[in-house]
């Protein structure tokens, strides 16, 4: 059988010895992505490495008195650690001072300057050397500050070569129209369109004022800038022009280049105009995903080494740290870290939720059924979890393909609660009472057993240390669960041998001093709610009819910023736009809400919550664990009244 391929590449990081937990956020997200798409049967190739070259490497390696070489040498060692430590599953870890990469540089280099595409010239203009990029005056703040990180950039001036970019504009425009997915998601596709419409520029593409680069071939007083160098190494990684180009043949062009927005710029207009000059087919997908921002006034005490991934992952696990960062970054928007909001997510979702679901079913396969797994009774229609979790593997799938591994996550802990809720409502324990209710027992234990099973395969990309724990506690076989078919239902075999182990994720105990003020009701979020009476007040119809019910459009849902739980959405009623903000951001991510026909109280006095004022309320239903928010799925008009 020929496999499709997947090639995917995350950037190539700069030595640096302080590493954070926000790099760690790109290669985590394309390990998940290969491991994803490895289950769904691709022929996977996943690149990662480091970006060795350039005046910021040299000036940092001089600093501390040393040679650059043996600067990146040592700190390519930590970085590669650090993805070990991280459970990263790259192929290959591609170095731009191996010589196969520099090869590949000059290659490329001669063969757009052959073809006239790069001539000689003398560059003044400015420079940011902690960014590595040119700018031009037009470019620049007040103060003459580097627009991307607003630090003070230098005058050069000096004879350098140049890429004729701005003979690619067209070309480039009409490439990102034709191909909707290039650019994703579609906020970066918008920021680059514009930016190149405002007008590209020849780019200048080599130094002469230091020498730790590759030097242009015919004129070795230049070095090749830094970029052109970096981005190349998509390349020369997998031996495009060498003998052995077999894997260049298969895999390129590579399906998606990952980052953060910060750089998108470069791989969105550099890349693809360089590989136009060379003649060479563009990658199918750009993608430029959000940051992880520090919450600073949670962190300061400890800043710099809390932040640290590799005592991060010593103190909390690596199947907690890989959760974090991929449940926490909603698609294309910037998430918050900070060591509570952390532990947070690992005794609510991974402790209660997820962990408590397995010990509390594999106890009772213990009690009830001598510890081996019970054949469920024979039924006409399918079970609600059978149901449930057929939906959410449809959908779970559905975001990682789009690598909204965190909508992806909120699909997934939909059914785990939906599973607690369902060992609440079939109460297993008064079943167990009455001799006559031993086959719906049974298959109330068999349907837990299946749908942890289910979960912990569609978890797999995300925590892939994570399975061989919980397949030695269910009794069930890895092999049969490796690939994404298992999320099928009914892989649990009846006679599975269960085994009690200790918790999978043990509680994180605060204490109350390990709690910045004002953080208490976040650490309480777990508190029950006690079901509220039916009221004995009657209203009359025209009370009633006093509340103006409407069906309105969610167009856009933003966080609020340092709100945790309150989203800000622009709505449509009929041709009327407003400003709702609700206090639901616990339950949804914003894209989820985004297109869906919500229900509003349209005549609900404005109020200001956080700043923003909010012009009505949405409706929602909850209970102890799930908060939905009401909504219609016809093809209903925005604006059309409820009644
Ligand atoms: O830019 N949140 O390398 P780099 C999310 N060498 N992601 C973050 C992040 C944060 N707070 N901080 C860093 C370079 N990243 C070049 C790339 S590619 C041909 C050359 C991630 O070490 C993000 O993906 O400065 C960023 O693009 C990457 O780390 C590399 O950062």
């Amino acid at each position: 059988m020929n496999k499709e391929k997947f090639y995917i590449t995350t950037p190539i990081y700069y030595p640096n010895d302080k590493l954070h937990i926000g790099h760690a956020f790109s290669t985590v997200m394309a390990d998940a992505m290969t491991r994803y798409k490895r289950m769904r049967g691709y022929d996977t190739y996943f690149l990662t490495g480091t970006d060795e070259h350039g005046q910021k490497i040299e000036r940092a390696a001089r600093s501390l008195g040393k040679d650059p070489q043996q600067h990146v040498d040592d700190i390519a060692v930590s970085i590669k650690n650090l993805w070990r430590e991280l459970g990263i599953s790259n192929d290959d870890f591609i170095r731009t001072t191996e010589e196969r990469h520099k090869k590949v540089v000059r290659e490329i280099f001669m063969k757009i300057y052959a073809k006239g595409d790069i001539y000689k010239s003398s560059y003044e203009g400015w420079y940011c050397t902690p960014c590595e990029t040119f700018f031009t005056e037009r470019q620049l703040g007040e103060g003459k500050l580097c627009p991307d990180c607003q630090r003070p950039v230098e005058l050069i001036k000096e004879e350098s070569y140049f890429f004729r970019m701005s003979q690619y504009q067209e070309r480039l425009l009409q490439h990102i129209q034709d191909n909707p997915d290039f650019i994703q998601p579609i906020s970066r596709r918008n920021e680059m369109i514009n930016f190149i419409k405002s007008g590209l520029e020849d780019l200048c593409i080599s130094r002469t004022t230091f020498n730790w680069g590759i030097p242009v071939p015919t004129d070795e007083k230049h070095v090749i800038y830094v970029w052109f160098d970096a981005l190349t190494n998509y390349l020369s990684a997998i031996g495009y022009n060498t003998e052995n180009d077999a894997l260049f043949k298969k895999y390129w062009p590579a399906d998606i280049h990952l980052m953060a927005k910060d750089i998108v710029r470069f791989h969105a207009v550099i890349w693809p105009t360089i590989l136009m000059a060379a003649e060479l087919p563009l990658p199918k997908q750009i993608f430029g995903h959000g940051w992880l921002l520090l919450d600073s006034g949670k962190m300061s005490k400890s800043k710099g080494n809390v932040v640290d991934p590799l005592q991060l992952i010593k103190k909390y696990g690596v199947n907690s740290i890989r959760y974090f960062l991929l449940r926490e970054i909603p698609v294309g928007a910037d998430g918050y870290y900070s060591e509570e909001a952390l532990v947070q997510r690992i005794n609510n979702d991974l402790a209660n939720d997820y962990g408590n679901l397995v010990s509390r079913t594999v106890a009772m396969v213990e009690k009830y059924f001598g510890g081996k797994v019970p054949a469920p009774e024979e039924k006409e229609s399918k079970g609600e979890l059978e149901i449930f979790a057929a939906e959410t593997a449809q959908e779970a799938a559905r975001f990682m393909d789009r690598l909204d591994f965190a909508s992806a996550l909120t699909s997934i802990w939909r059914l785990v609660s939906r599973a607690n809720k369902f060992i609440d409502e079939t109460m297993p324990w008064l079943l167990a009472k009455d001799e006559g209710k031993a086959a719906q027992l049974a298959s109330v234990i068999y349907d837990l057993v299946e749908t942890i099973r289910i979960i912990t395969v569609m978890l797999t990309p995300v925590m892939p240390e994570l399975p061989p724990a919980v397949w030695n506690q269910l009794g069930a076989d890895p092999e049969e669960n490796k690939l994404w078919t298992a999320v099928t239902w009914g892989g649990t075999k009846p006679g599975q041998v269960t085994v009690k182990e200790a918790a999978l994720f043990p509680r994180i105990e605060i204490k109350e001093q390990d709690i910045p003020a004002g953080k208490e009701e976040m650490m309480s979020a777990t508190n029950t709610t006690e079901m509220v009476p039916l009221s004995n007040e009657e209203i009359s119809i025209e009370d009633f009819a006093k509340i103006d019910l409407r069906v309105a459009e969610v167009v856009a849902c933003t966080k609020v910023e340092k709100a945790d739980k309150l989203l800000q959405l622009e709505v449509k009623i009929g041709s009327e736009m407003r400003t709702i903000v609700s206090g639901i951001a616990k339950h949804y991510d914003p894209q989820e809400l985004i297109g869906k026909k919500v229900i509003v109280v349209a005549n609900l006095k404005p109020a200001k919550l956080r700043g923003i004022v909010s012009q009505g309320m949405i409706l929602a239903a909850s209970d102890e664990q799930i908060l939905e928010v009401l909504h219609v799925q016809s093809p209903i008009v925005p604006g059309s009244r409820v009644k």
